[in-house]
């Protein structure tokens, strides 16, 4: 194999420990510990999943990690009104409404999410909090694209002046992601930032030459595999953000095999973006301790 393994799980240690450091130092200042809630609507199994390591997370790095549980059919009023209750609890530092939310029972996401205080959207997802990175001064960047930045920054890899090409457009990877990399100057300074930036989608014409062009590939699509060898340049960098279940496998968005051989470094799926998700969830929980006690 040609590539270079860039080991998500290693980095995402690594930051886990300094936030593990930070929130010691943050209580041995005589604040309490931060405090992560989770909302938690139904019995999804993969969501039930998420919600459990995100509490195991946070136990490990000193952070009070709670869950409510709603049943599936609570609604939208009751789930509003538990959301701006946790807003008003000066206990709770971030507040996390584990999505997708039921389907099949009328919950309005996007008005979840929106009744959530801006100091306490450790996701990123509130349009305070999307604008403010639009803006190039954000507060708390979202999870998945930040713990992206994290990866490149701490391998070496510099985005600045590169061909950057992100697949897929959603409001929790791709656009920020996007956004993000073609900053002026990025969370890790202008190594992580300054980037030409193609942000592709499933009406983009003749994907395979718009990846083709890319110094760095990053798939966020969820479909298995479908970045194909044939799509990479040679010594690109492939970043993989697909998690997808073929078999009771875990495989991502790239063939892995076929990139490996071409790519100068790629993430494996698992053990690549996913850790760092978490880890930069905690970073957010700490942050927002931070600003909300002035600390
Ligand atoms: N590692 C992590 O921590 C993490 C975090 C979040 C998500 N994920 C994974 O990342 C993947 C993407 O998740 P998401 O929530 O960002 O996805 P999403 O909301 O489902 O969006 C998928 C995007 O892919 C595009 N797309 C679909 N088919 C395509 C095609 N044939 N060619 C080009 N683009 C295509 C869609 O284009 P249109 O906009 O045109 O429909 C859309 O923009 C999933 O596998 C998810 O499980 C991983």
């Amino acid at each position: 194999m040609k590539a270079e393994i860039l080991d998500g799980k290693r980095v995402a240690a690594e930051i886990r420990a300094e936030v593990a450091k930070s929130v010691e130092q943050f209580v041995a200042s005589g604040a309490p510990a931060p405090c992560l809630t989770a909302v938690l609507v139904g019995e999804d199994p993969a969501s039930q999943v998420y919600v459990r390591n995100k509490a195991r997370a946070c136990e490990k790095a000193g952070i009070e990690g709670r869950t409510h549980r709603l049943p599936v059919d609570a609604g939208q009023k009751e789930l509003l009104a538990l959301v701006n209750e946790l807003n008003t609890d000066a206990n709770v530092n971030g507040i996390l409404v584990q999505l997708p939310l039921p389907a099949g029972h009328d919950y309005d996401e996007r008005e979840i999410l929106d009744a959530i205080d801006p100091l306490k959207d450790v996701d990123a997802f509130s349009p305070i909090n999307v604008g403010l990175l639009m803006q190039g001064r954000p507060r708390f960047l979202p999870c998945t694209p930040h713990g992206i930045v994290q990866l490149l920054h701490r391998s070496g890899i510099s985005t600045s002046a590169k061909k950057v090409c992100v697949i897929g457009r959603s409001e929790i990877v791709g656009k920020p992601m996007a956004m993000m990399l073609a900053q002026k100057s990025g969370s890790c300074g202008p190594d992580v930032a300054n980037a030409t930036v193609t942000l592709a989608h499933s009406r983009t014409a003749d994907l395979a030459a718009t990846c083709r062009d890319a110094d760095i590939l990053i798939a966020a699509v969820g479909r298995p595999k479908m970045i194909t060898g044939d799509m990479i340049k040679p010594d690109a960098v492939v970043i993989d953000v697909g998690i997808n279940r073929v078999d009771d496998k875990l495989v991502g968005d790239v063939d892995f095999d076929a990139a490996a051989e071409i790519a100068s470094a790629i993430t494996p799926v698992p053990g690549g973006v996913g850790p760092l998700t978490i880890a930069m969830l905690l970073h957010n929980t700490l942050m927002a301790a931070k600003l909300q006690t002035g600390r």
